[in-house]
C-alpha cells in the first residue's frame, strides 16, 4: 500500500492504471469505512481511500479542531483490507489558496434535514469531493448510506455535471446492540453510549409501524421525537421521506407503494448522531 501526500505523488501512483475504485473519508476509521473498501476492491482496479478532514464542511462552532485525528491507525485497517493507496494531502496541498470557487447543491437537496440544521455543510461536502474526485480520476466511488443525503447530493452532482464515474452505496455497518458505527461514537459517554441504540431502535420502531400499514407518517414522526426527548435526547429531525429525493410523499404515493426512508439526527449530551432506515 502506497502513501501519498501530494496530488502529484498521486497520480504517480495511479500511472497507466484503470477502473480506479475511490472511497474518500476523512480518517478516524472504523469497520463501516473498511467495509466500504471492501465493496470498492470488488471493481477489479485500485483502490484509492482519502483521509482529510474537510474544513470546508464544518461551521465555525462545529469540531473540526477536534475531529478525531489517527492517521496512523488509519493507515494500518486500510492495509489489512487491501487498500492500494491512501491519498492523504495536507490543507495547503488540497486548498494552497482560499477555495472560492463552490458547488452548491440544488436548494431542494441542500437546505432540507441536514441541511436545515446545518447550513453550508453540502457546499462543502460536494466541493471537496469534486476536488477529490478531479485529484484520483476514479471509475467508481464508494459511498456509505449511513449520510443517506450526502449520498444523494453526490449521485445529483455526477448526474448533473456528467461526471464519468459510477456511484456505489455501501450498508450502514452497525454495533451489535444496532448504533451505526460513526467516527463521533467515540465522544460518546459510558452511559451515552448505552443510550445510543435507541435511536436506531426508535428508527426501527417507524420503518416497522410504516410497513405494517400505519398510514400517518407524521403522527409517527412525533411520537418518535416525543421518545427521544422524554429518554434526554435533543431530536433536530425524524423524518419520512420519498427516497427517490428525499421529498415528502403524498397520500397517494404511500397509498401506491412509494419507496420511502426514513432519517433522523438528534443530539445526546455534546453528540449529534443521525442514523436512517430504509422502508
Ligand atoms: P466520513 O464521515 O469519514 O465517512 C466516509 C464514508 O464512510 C462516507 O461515505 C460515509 O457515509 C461512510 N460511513 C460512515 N459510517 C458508516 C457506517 N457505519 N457504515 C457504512 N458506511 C459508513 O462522509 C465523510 O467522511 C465526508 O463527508 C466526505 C465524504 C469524506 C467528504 O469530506
Amino acid at each position: 500500500m502506497r502513501i501519498v501526500h501530494t496530488i502529484s505523488e498521486l497520480r504517480q501512483a495511479l500511472a497507466g492504471t484503470t477502473k480506479t475504485a475511490f472511497v474518500p473519508t476523512m480518517g478516524n476509521l472504523h469497520e463501516g469505512h473498511l467495509s466500504l473498501v471492501k465493496l470498492a476492491k470488488e471493481h477489479g482496479g485500485p483502490v484509492v481511500a482519502s483521509v482529510f478532514v474537510n474544513r470546508l464542511q464544518f461551521a465555525p462552532h462545529e469540531d473540526f479542531d477536534t475531529y478525531p485525528r489517527t492517521f496512523e491507525r488509519d493507515c494500518d485497517l486500510l492495509r489489512s483490507v487491501g487498500c492500494n493507496v491512501v491519498f492523504a494531502p495536507s490543507e495547503e496541498e488540497l486548498y494552497p489558496e482560499p477555495q472560492v470557487f463552490r458547488i452548491v447543491p440544488p436548494p431542494e437537496l441542500d437546505t432540507i434535514l441536514e441541511g436545515e440544521f446545518r447550513p453550508g455543510f453540502f457546499t462543502g461536502v460536494s466541493t471537496v469531493v469534486l476536488k477529490l474526485f478531479n485529484c484520483v480520476q476514479p471509475r467508481f466511488a464508494v459511498f456509505g448510506k449511513k449520510d443517506y443525503q450526502q449520498l444523494m447530493v453526490v449521485r445529483r452532482m455526477v448526474q448533473q455535471l456528467a461526471l464519468p464515474i459510477d456511484i456505489v452505496a455501501g450498508d450502514t455497518t452497525r454495533a451489535e446492540d444496532g448504533l451505526a458505527l460513526s467516527s463521533r461514537n467515540s465522544y460518546l459517554s459510558p452511559a451515552e453510549r448505552a443510550e445510543a441504540p435507541q435511536l436506531a431502535m426508535t428508527l426501527r420502531h417507524v420503518q416497522l409501524s410504516l410497513r405494517n400499514g400505519q398510514p400517518d407518517a407524521a403522527e409517527l414522526e412525533r411520537e418518535a421525537m416525543d421518545m427521544l426527548r422524554q429518554r434526554g435526547w435533543a431530536p433536530d429531525y425524524v423524518a419520512v421521506r420519498r427516497r427517490s429525493d428525499l421529498g415528502v410523499p403524498t397520500a397517494e404515493q404511500r397509498a401506491a407503494g412509494e419507496p420511502l426512508v426514513v432519517l433522523a439526527a438528534a443530539k445526546l449530551g455534546g453528540t449529534r448522531l443521525i442514523d436512517n432506515f430504509e422502508v
